[in-house]
């Protein structure tokens, strides 16, 4: 059995449209459990679940070009969280279909999960089309194209988590 958090920060609701489609993709793998947490309903989530979940995805709206403040703080005081030697992941929405800021969102959340201990795990382009590449950037207007590379994406990252934690 593999546990998988998806930990987003979502005012408006694209992020967490997102982060529904990737548990949607990693629930479809055989023996996983997928929760999705919204800081803005808890800034608190649940302890118990992601500290035995075996992988944590991160979703932040790009916020002035890079994540969001409450995604920062939630990561930088979440040390009662253990979040390492689990696989990490990332990804984010924007407004902006013309470069608003979400690649570097993703990298800056990347070097914070780096310094957190963790794993982190894209797919890259390794497993082909779609191209994943450092992780979902997305655009809001084109959202909704985006269901089954974001279902893709969970469905990567849960046979990864199966692959290097499965006993
Ligand atoms: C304070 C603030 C700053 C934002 N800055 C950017 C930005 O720099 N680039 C961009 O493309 N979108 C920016 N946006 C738009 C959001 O990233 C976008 O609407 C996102 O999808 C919202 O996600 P949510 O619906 O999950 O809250 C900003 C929105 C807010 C509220």
């Amino acid at each position: 059995m593999s546990r998988i958090s998806i930990i987003v920060y979502s005012q408006s609701g694209n992020t967490a449209k997102c982060a529904g489609w990737i548990a949607e993709g990693a629930a479809a793998v055989e023996n996983t459990e997928v929760r999705i947490f919204n800081l803005k309903e808890d800034p608190n989530p649940d302890k118990d679940y992601i500290n035995s979940s075996d992988a944590v995805i991160f979703g932040s709206p790009v916020y002035s070009a890079n994540l969001s403040w409450p995604m920062m703080q939630w990561i930088q005081m979440s040390g009662a969280y253990k979040l390492a030697d689990k696989l990490g992941a990332c990804f984010t929405t924007e407004n902006s279909p013309d470069g608003g800021g979400g690649e570097l969102a993703i990298m800056t959340m990347v070097s914070m999960l780096l310094l957190k201990g963790m794993v982190v795990y894209s797919s890259g382009t390794s497993l082909g089309r779609p191209f994943i590449h450092i992780g979902p950037a997305l655009a809001a207007e084109t959202l909704d194209q985006k269901a089954d590379l974001c279902k893709t994406y969970g469905e990567r990252l849960a046979n990864k988590a199966h692959a290097l934690f499965d006993k």
